[in-house]
C-alpha cells in the first residue's frame, strides 16, 4: 500500500535553553507498532566562543546571541529541496521565501524549560510567532526529554518502538542535570535520582576552571585525562548506596590537590593525573548509581544522554560495565544540546498539543 503524505508529520523544533541555538526538522510516521522517524535537518549554532572568556555561560549574552542567530539557524533548518513536492506556497510571504516551507510543517515544537529564562524566552517567543503566522500548533517539550529521545537517533532514519522497550532507565548527564529517570511508557517520566548539588557537567567545567583549561570543561578534561593515570588519586564516590549524586565534595577534593586549604599555598600536582582521576571518580559514581537503579527497577532499556555522554571514556565504560539487553547512547553530536531530540519528543507528543510559558524550572513529569 502506498502511504499518503498526510500520514506523515513534519515537526520543526527550536531549542534555545542555554548556549546553543538549534533547530531541526524531522518527519515522523506513526504505525501500529512504532514511529518511523527521519531527520531532515539538524542545525546547531554554538555560542562557545562568546562565553569562553567568561569561563562559563553569560546569560545576558546568551539571549542576545539567540536573538541574532535564531532566524539564520531556522532558515538553514528548512531544506526546501527536501520538501519540494509539497504544497507550501503562500501568496504574500511576510518572511524570506525559505520560511514558506513552514506551510508543510505539521507542528512546531519548542523547549519550554528548564534552562536560562532569557534564552528560553527567545525560542518560545519565536515559536509562538511562527505558530501564529503559519497557523501551526505548538508543542512544548522539556529539555531533558529532548536529551532522552535524542538517544534513539542513531542514524538519519530510525524507528522508535511503541512497546517492548519498557521500563526505560535514562541517565541524563549534562551541564545542568544529573538525573536518573524511569519511564514505564513513552513521555511519562519519574525522576528516581538526581544530583543534590553540582551536575556532572558542571563539575567538569569547574575542574577545568581550577586547572585553567578553558570552557567548556568536559572535552578538555577528557583530552588531558588521556595522558594521565586515573589511579593516581583515589577520590571516593559520595553516597554510594543512594540513587542521588553529589559532586561538590569531589570538586573541593580536587581543588585541595592544587592548593593547601589552610594557607592557600600552591601545591605541586600533575594536571593530567588529576584530570584522569577526577574523570574516573565522576564515571565511577555515574556507573554505580545506574547499577543501583538497574537492580531496583530491572529496566529493559538503558539510555545514556546529555552533554557529558559525549565523553568517550564514559561511553566505553558504560557499554562494558552496564549489564542490559539494550543500551542507547546518542551519537556525540546529539549528546550535547540539539533540536533533534526536541523534534522527536514533539512528534510523539503532537497528538496532545499544549503550550505553556517558558519555565526556567520546568519539572519532568
Ligand atoms: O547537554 P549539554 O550540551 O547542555 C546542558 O543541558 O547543560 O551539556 C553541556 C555539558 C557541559 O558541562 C560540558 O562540559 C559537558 O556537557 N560535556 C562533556 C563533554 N562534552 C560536553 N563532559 C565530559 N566530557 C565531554 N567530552
Ligand atoms: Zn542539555
Amino acid at each position: 500500500m502506498v502511504k499518503s503524505f498526510d500520514m506523515k508529520k513534519r515537526i520543526l523544533a527550536i531549542e534555545t535553553s542555554c548556549d546553543e541555538t538549534a533547530a531541526s526538522l524531522v518527519q515522523a510516521e506513526e504505525n501500529k507498532e512504532d514511529w518511523q522517524i527521519e531527520i531532515l535537518s539538524n542545525i546547531v549554532a554554538s555560542q562557545i566562543d562568546i562565553h569562553r572568556k567568561y569561563g562559563g555561560v553569560f546569560p545576558e549574552l546568551a539571549s542576545r546571541a539567540h536573538l541574532e542567530t535564531l532566524i539564520p539557524v531556522l532558515e538553514q533548518s528548512l531544506p526546501t529541496a527536501r520538501i519540494e513536492n509539497t504544497e507550501y506556497r503562500i501568496k504574500k510571504n511576510p518572511l524570506n521565501s525559505k520560511f514558506s516551507t513552514l506551510n508543510s510543517v505539521t507542528a512546531i515544537a519548542v523547549t519550554q524549560g528548564p534552562g536560562l529564562i532569557g534564552s528560553l524566552l527567545m525560542g518560545v517567543e519565536t515559536a509562538n510567532i511562527l505558530s501564529k503566522l503559519f497557523k501551526k500548533p505548538l508543542v512544548a517539550v522539556n529539555h531533558l526529554e529532548g536529551h532522552i529521545y535524542s538517544a534513539f537517533a542513531d542514524q538519519e532514519k530510525f524507528s522508535i518502538p511503541k512497546k517492548g522497550i519498557f521500563p526505560i532507565l535514562a541517565l541524563v548527564v549534562s551541564g545542568g542535570h544529573t538525573s536518573l529517570v524511569l519511564m514505564k511508557e513513552h513521555l511519562k517520566y519519574e525522576v528516581i535520582g538526581q544530583s543534590i548539588d553540582d551536575a556532572a557537567g558542571e563539575a567538569f567545567d569547574k575542574i577545568a576552571k581550577i586547572l585553567s583549561l578553558g570552557y567548556p570543561g568536559g572535552p578538555v578534561i577528557e583530552e588531558l585525562a588521556k595522558k594521565g593515570n586515573q589511579n593516581a588519586i583515589d577520590f571516593p564516590v559520595a553516597m554510594p548506596k543512594s540513587l542521588d549524586f553529589s559532586f561538590s565534595g569531589l570538586k573541593t577534593a580536587v581543588l585541595y590537590k592544587t592548593k593547601n586549604p589552610a594557607t592557600g599555598k600552591k601545591l605541586k600536582f600533575k594536571p593530567a593525573d588529576l584530570a584522569a582521576s577526577f574523570q574516573k571518580a565522576v564515571v565511577d559514581a555515574l556507573i554505580l548509581k545506574t547499577q543501583n537503579a538497574i537492580e531496583k527497577y530491572q529496566p529493559k532499556t538503558i539510555i545514556l544522554s546529555g552533554g557529558v555522554s559525549a565523553n568517550g571514556y564514559l561511553r566505553d565504560r558504560f557499554q562494558k560495565e552496564i549489564a542490559a539487553r539494550q543500551i542507547l547512547i546518542p551519537p556525540k553530536n546529539l549528546s550535547t544540546d540539539n533540536a533533534v531530540g526536541i523534534a522527536i519528543a514533539g512528534a510523539l507528543k503532537s497528538s496532545s498539543f499544549n503550550l505553556g510559558k517558558a519555565d526556567p524550572n520546568l519539572k519532568l513529569g
